[in-house]
């Protein structure tokens, strides 16, 4: 069976940082034959994206690999096909599957029948790849991510809350989720998030106090408080998530020299002020660009345990 990345726990802690490491290496020495070939690399999505379609066709190419980008929802899995049927047949042209869609099942079920490995580039429960790049930026800015404070606030069922509160205590890090009641992490996921804080000395807690939860964060992030799909599904965000934008009164409340983060795209004047995205504590553009570097690593990490096997 391939290696797949399907959510933030599919890599071990020791794993997480030797990606962490190459994507470091490959910040620094960006064009390379890791996947000459070319390995063909299919990038499929059936939601909107800027940064995670640019980042992969530009890094795939930038290793010698050929990306295959496509709209998932011009594939015949729009219409009547299965999802195993397309992932049996996807994996007798490409070397790996990149997909970004709707439930985690989905892509469970791609990964269940693929033979060769399988990337989540976000679904509604979780978002890794976003992650990895997150972890990246921290590193630089702080140089290691073992024992640090991440508050995130906002929506904390989404994918992001989900992503970061398992990607970050794999890192060893305090993750703080801040989220209005009815918008709490799935309990499911937070059980996943409580086994491997135990292996790691991380930890993990959701409060619905905003201010509390700010109190000596050394990272501050948020995300967009409507998910793709969550469009017209009749909830309320805007009243309840007001207390948690994160504004320079916010910022300030952290008492450290914080760094902010935003997976983007940035809904200006909502989850994050124009103070604080454009500010010196925003790390947002290096953060984005990371997705680049980070998704590199770890494909570069996939195909070696391919060609291992
Ligand atoms: N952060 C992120 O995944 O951005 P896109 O939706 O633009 O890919
Ligand atoms: N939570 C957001 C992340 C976008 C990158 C969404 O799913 O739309």
């Amino acid at each position: 069976m391939p290696r797949h990345f399907l959510r933030d726990d599919d890599l071990t802690p020791d794993e997480q940082s030797a990606i962490l490491d190459l994507a470091d290496e490959l910040k620094k020495r960006p064009h390379g034959d890791q996947l000459a070939g070319p390995r063909a690399i299919a990038v499929i999505f059936e939601k909107n994206s800027t940064r995670t379609r640019f980042s992969f066709e530009v890094g795939i190419a930038q290793l010698g690999g050929h990306p295959v980008v496509v709209d998932g929802r011009s594939m015949q899995l729009g219409r009547e096909e299965t999802i195993e049927d397309t992932a049996r047949v996807l994996a007798r042209y490409v070397d790996a599957v990149v997909w970004r869609t709707f439930a985690q099942a989905r892509i469970d079920k791609l990964a269940s029948v693929a033979t060769v490995p399988v990337i989540n580039a976000l679904t509604d429960e979780f978002h890794p790849c976003q992650i990895l790049a997150d972890l990246q930026t921290v590193r630089e800015r702080k140089g290691s991510l073992a024992g640090l404070t991440l508050t995130y606030l906002g929506d904390g069922a989404n994918n992001m809350a989900h992503s970061l509160l398992l990607g970050g205590v794999t890192a060893g890090m305090h993750v703080r989720v801040a989220a209005p009641a009815g918008f709490h992490p799935m309990p499911w996921v937070l059980d996943a998030v409580h086994k491997r804080a135990a292996e790691t000395g991380g930890s993990a807690s959701v409060l619905t106090d905003p201010h509390a939860a700010v109190d000596g964060a050394d990272v501050v992030t948020t995300d967009s408080w409507t998910s793709m799909g969550q469009e017209n599904d009749g909830k309320d965000r805007v009243a309840p998530f007001r207390p948690y934008q994160v504004n320079g009164d916010l910022l300030r409340r952290t008492g450290k020299d914080t760094i902010v983060l935003h997976d983007l795209p940035a809904h200006r004047g909502w989850e994050i002020t124009d103070e604080v995205i454009d500010g010196p504590a925003s790390a947002v553009w290096d953060e984005a660009e990371n997705r680049l570097h980070a998704q590199k690593a770890l494909l570069t990490w996939l195909m070696d345990r391919e060609e291992a096997a």
